[in-house]
């Protein structure tokens, strides 16, 4: 336990935890999968289940992190020893590099547009930007640089103690990625064609029904943005004093991660249909490095906004990507006694390696961009196994441990001490006990079921 203190100096909840949530998942998750699973009847879905399967599993786990002060491991361990309750923190270790695994790639993405961007190197012609996105992405040596860029800046920083500073740094730049966000989607909004996009976002078609698979997708991304199910807002619970409340800061998290997402929704579909042809769901992951230079190339000072737009991307996705190798860093120094700098060496090698094929997956290698008898390449898998699954199953995990096995009363104990603000904890209880684990299992269950038959 004497190692957890120097893994970073103590910040505020709300800013470790907005820091850790808002990410690539809002401004290229959201956008991606809102497009892939046709629009606004999917965004209405993600909504339902930030509100109600997500806050109240949020609550949940930064009960069981300020009560425990450890990792997720260490956390079941102490609530109840000697059973096999670690094995749930093992899971959200696993899943840890998991996600980690293919974010890096991601964020890698980010890091080369903020060159790509101010040089010019991708024009804003609609054709030539998609290709430069396949161009880029299937060369390997590129691909595998800037991940491993990302990779290593987010061990340096967990390493060398300066995670406090980057957060505070990031909490005076997130307000100025909002406004350059309102900023995009007010230029968007007057683009030919923007009047479609917004249609596509904002008006459900409910003749569609939707597939267990796109229920599954909305709730594996609300999952995934506001970082939960894994173990780190367990970890964060920890920063957590007594008087900030619980309710109170994991409503504030959520209501920031989600104006954040739904804002990137109105610069990527109104700029996306002005380009003639557009298909959204047919772009897959680049959606937004496609659209977006077509969307700079159309504002005077393009290159300057996006630039900074890139550079802002890639902090937001760096203050992710600390908190995700922060789980598995923090459990093998509280469980297994490493030395930080031990646990953070071997765990950033183990997830570079696990990284490679996702960063090979877009056309560098054949074989992981199409993998044979699955039908999907090595980071859709790796998106569909973690995100999709691992997360939700994390969180169910979690309602039934907090509803069943440490109690209702004992997590109200914590979150309601020193007469904390907190709603309704009738209704709470009832949702971490029956509606949170129900509508988790139905929607897994039957989209495992539409898979198999
Ligand atoms: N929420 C972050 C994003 O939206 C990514 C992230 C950080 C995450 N920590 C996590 C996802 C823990 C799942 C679990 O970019």
């Amino acid at each position: 336990m004497s190692d957890r203190g120097t893994w970073g100096s103590r910040v505020g909840f709300v800013l470790a935890g907005a820091g850790s949530a808002v990410g690539l998942g809002n401004i290229w998750g959201f956008p991606t999968r809102v497009g892939e699973n046709g629009g606004a009847a999917f965004v209405l879905v993600y909504l339902v289940c930030v509100i109600f399967i997500c806050l109240p599993i949020m609550i949940a786990e930064l009960a069981i992190g300020r009560r425990t002060q450890s990792d997720p491991v260490g956390a079941y361990a102490k609530l109840r020893p000697g059973t096999r309750w670690w094995m749930a923190g093992g899971l959200g270790v696993a899943a840890g590099f998991g996600v980690l695994s293919f974010y890096s790639v991601v964020a890698g993405w980010a890091l080369a547009y903020i060159w790509f961007s101010a040089s010019g190197a991708v024009s804003g012609d609609a054709v030539e930007s998609a290709t430069f996105f396949t161009d880029f992405t299937s060369h390997a040596p590129s691909s595998l640089f800037f991940t491993f860029v990302m990779l290593a800046a987010t061990a340096g920083i967990i390493l060398g103690g300066i995670r406090a500073g980057i957060e505070r740094v990031s909490k005076l730049l997130m307000p100025v990625l909002a406004i350059l966000l309102v900023v995009l989607a007010w230029h968007a909004s007057t683009l030919p064609g923007a009047a479609e996009g917004l249609a596509y976002y904002l008006k459900p078609d409910f003749s569609k029904m939707m597939s267990f698979g796109a229920l599954n997708a909305a709730l594996g991304q609300a999952f995934f943005s506001l970082s939960l199910g894994l173990g780190t807002m367990l970890v964060y619970g920890s920063y957590l004093t007594k008087r900030e409340g619980i309710a109170k800061s994991a409503i504030m998290v959520v209501a920031l991660d989600t104006s954040l997402a739904l804002l990137a929704g109105f610069v990527i579909f109104p700029s996306g249909f002005s380009i003639p042809g557009f298909d959204p769901t047919s772009t897959g992951p680049g959606l937004i490095f496609m659209v977006l230079p077509r969307l700079f190339a159309t504002l005077p000072g393009g290159q300057f906004f996006g630039a900074a737009f890139f550079i802002l991307l890639a902090l937001a996705a760096l203050t992710s990507a600390i908190s995700l190798l922060e789980v598995p860093v923090a459990h093998f120094i509280d469980s297994h006694g490493w030395s930080r700098k031990r646990a953070v060496v071997i765990v950033t090698t183990a997830t570079f390696a696990l990284a490679v094929p996702s960063a090979l997956a877009m056309g560098a290698s054949s074989f992981f961009s199409d993998l044979p008898g699955i039908g999907m390449d090595f980071q859709s898998l790796m998106i569909t196994v973690w995100n999709d699954f691992a997360l939700p199953i994390g969180g169910l995990i979690t309602a039934i441990f907090v509803g069943y096995v440490w109690r209702i009363d004992s997590a109200l104990e914590e979150l309601l001490a020193e007469q904390a603000w907190f709603p309704n904890p009738k209704l709470w209880g009832w949702m971490v006990r029956y509606a949170c684990p129900l509508a988790i299992f139905v929607i897994i269950f039957m989209n495992i079921r539409s898979m198999i038959v």
